[in-house]
């Protein structure tokens, strides 16, 4: 019997007698084909069904517990069910961010908070900002259609022009192009993924909204859906985390335990945590106690239970409050703390994966930009 180069699996057909070659050689590519055929077919289905769900960070400081709990989490929770994109907008952080080394350090310490969390750059297109040229030519093209009046309305630029009048500056004073254009920079961000949902805390759904709007410009100018007009995405139940002092978590407020802070560092900042003058022997009440709010996040129920029963009872001062819930925040932090470290220790690899990211994320965008110039007649 001739023997032919056939398959390695051991199929009746193929073991059928002397035909053994003849019939692989007549079925084996149209099975092969048949394969290729259904799996670009899935995989096209896949990617036209799954809805796309775009995210930036701006790498303006280092992360905290707030931002953990606020954005980090529930980004990834919803990266398993969307088509997940999420950058790092190092171009939105220049507004703010004028020093290199500081710009680099925390692009860098940003990207690498955002995988020690969990983030899997095979499941999700992870990239930067700067490494997407054609985010900057969507940005020249919505330009011209954005209105002014949409951008004087901005809350970000408000609040500047607000502060300025309240001490009576010049109402522009340290207002730069790159702060009052931010929407349209964020809305190319996002219109040139073709982005369902935008996962955002509260203070970012106007944006998301000016970015609907200017979508909704290009398409009525041209007759036709060009640009997805995406939806803000506010994770409504995720809880406001308080910072030291009892007011929200903040860089602003200088009130943050900083995620991968040393153990060292993150029991002093406990330590630090702001409570009331009730004696150790006094009962205490859990719910309106910010250290038991903060242990509830790193706690298993049980846990929760045996805590809040001790609280109720008295006998337990905030030190040991205090102590308890260091516990609990270390042994949750621990990996990820050594898993960043890990990270940050082979910047080459990390910026090879960010790179990787922008691989992946540029074919979408060429495609993105080819259709638009066409449509708008840039050919
Ligand atoms: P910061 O207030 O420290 O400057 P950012 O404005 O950079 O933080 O926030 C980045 C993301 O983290 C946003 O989605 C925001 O909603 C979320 N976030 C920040 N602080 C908190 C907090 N204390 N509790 C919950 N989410 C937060
Ligand atoms: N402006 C966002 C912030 O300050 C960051 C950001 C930039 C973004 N581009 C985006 C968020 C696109 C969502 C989508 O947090």
């Amino acid at each position: 019997m001739k023997t032919c180069g056939a398959p390695s699996f051991r199929h009746p057909i193929v073991l059928w007698g002397p035909f053994q070659c003849e019939v692989w050689h007549l079925f084996g590519p149209i099975f092969v084909g048949a394969a290729r055929y259904l799996y670009k077919i899935s995989l096209f289905l896949y990617t036209a069904y799954m809805r796309i769900s775009l995210t930036g960070i701006k790498p303006t400081g280092i992360l905290h517990i707030g931002n953990y709990f606020g954005a980090i989490q529930p980004a990834l929770k919803l990266a398993e069910t969307y088509d997940a994109r999420y950058f790092i907008a190092d171009y939105h952080a220049l507004n703010s961010v004028k020093d290199d080394k500081e710009l680099w350090s925390n692009t860098m310490a940003v990207a690498a908070g955002w995988l020690a969390s969990g983030l899997d750059p095979n499941k999700v297109i992870f990239y930067r900002q700067s490494s997407i040229p054609e985010t900057f030519e969507l940005t020249t093209i919505l330009m011209a259609f954005t209105g002014k009046g949409l951008l004087n309305r901005a809350h970000a630029y408000k609040a500047v022009v607000q502060a300025n009048l309240e001490k009576n500056s010049d109402p522009d004073a340290g207002v730069n192009m790159g702060l009052f254009t931010y929407p349209v920079l964020m809305a190319a961000d996002i219109l040139l993924f073709d982005s369902d949902v935008v996962p955002v805390g509260q203070d970012q759904s106007q944006h998301v909204e000016m970015a609907a709007d200017i979508a909704q410009a290009v398409n009525f100018n041209y007759r036709k859906e060009l640009l997805k007009v995406p939806q803000a995405l506010v994770q409504e139940h995720v809880a406001v985390i308080p910072g030291l002092d009892g007011q929200k978590m903040s860089k602003s407020y200088g009130n943050t335990i900083p995620l991968f802070s040393s153990e060292k560092q993150l029991h002093k900042l406990i330590m630090r945590i702001v409570t009331n003058s009730q004696g150790v022997d006094e009962p205490k009440d859990p719910d309106s106690s910010q250290i038991y709010q903060m242990y509830t996040l790193f706690a298993d129920v049980e846990e929760q239970a045996v805590l809040a029963a001790r609280y109720r009872t008295g006998g337990m001062g905030w030190g040991e409050a205090k102590e308890e819930l260091f516990r609990v925040v270390n042994r949750t932090l621990t990996p990820l703390r050594n898993r960043f470290e890990e990270i940050m220790a082979d910047t080459k690899k990390l910026e090879t994966i960010l790179a990787e990211g922008a691989e992946k994320a540029r074919v979408i965008a060429r495609e993105t930009v080819r259709r638009i110039r066409d449509a708008i007649g840039i050919r």
